[in-house]
């Protein structure tokens, strides 16, 4: 039975190339993991979207949504873990060495009739991200995530 009892979560490993479509026809880039990271989840990691914080390389730790699963509204038969960082990075971060940790699950993955409603639901996944990220537990997490690094 899935759950999010593993809640929370960290995974780290390189960041490669997805479809392209995050950036291209969403406006939401996504740095995602290779399958060997995906595949190595425990069986019963719920799917889903979830927040918490990104680290990538030597930058800061910054906010993040994530995306795990089958992608519903693309189809996708392969099970993917896409994240996106709430920063505007300059440069491109493929090949970069990235640590998540997931806090919170935001909702179960969805179809849309719709790319413009899968847009609105990311922006809405991010509004409330934003907001569960600033209590105090969340704040913790970024400061001992960021010493363990
Ligand atoms: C916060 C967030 C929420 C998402 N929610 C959904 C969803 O409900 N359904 C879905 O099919 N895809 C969802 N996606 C995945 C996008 O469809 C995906 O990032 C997009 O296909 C880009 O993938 P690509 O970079 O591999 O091309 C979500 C992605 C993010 C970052």
């Amino acid at each position: 039975m899935a759950n999010r009892s593993w809640l929370p979560y960290s995974i780290s490993g390189e960041i490669v190339r997805g479809f392209g479509r995050g950036s291209n026809e969403l406006g939401f880039p996504t740095a995602n993991y290779p399958s060997s990271v995906v595949d190595a989840l425990p069986d019963s990691f719920e799917c889903g979207i979830y927040y918490g914080w990104a680290k990538v390389n030597e930058y800061p730790v910054y906010p993040m949504v994530l995306s795990l699963g089958y992608n519903p509204f693309y189809n996708n038969t392969k099970k993917t873990m896409e994240i996106h960082i709430l920063h505007n990075f300059s440069n491109d971060l493929y090949g970069s060495h990235m640590t998540v940790v997931m806090i919170g699950f935001l909702r179960e993955e969805k179809s849309f009739k719709s790319t413009e409603d899968l847009i609105d639901a990311i922006e809405q996944d991010i509004a409330i991200a934003k907001e569960m990220l600033q209590k105090a537990e969340c704040l913790r997490l970024k400061e001992s995530f960021s010493y363990d690094l």
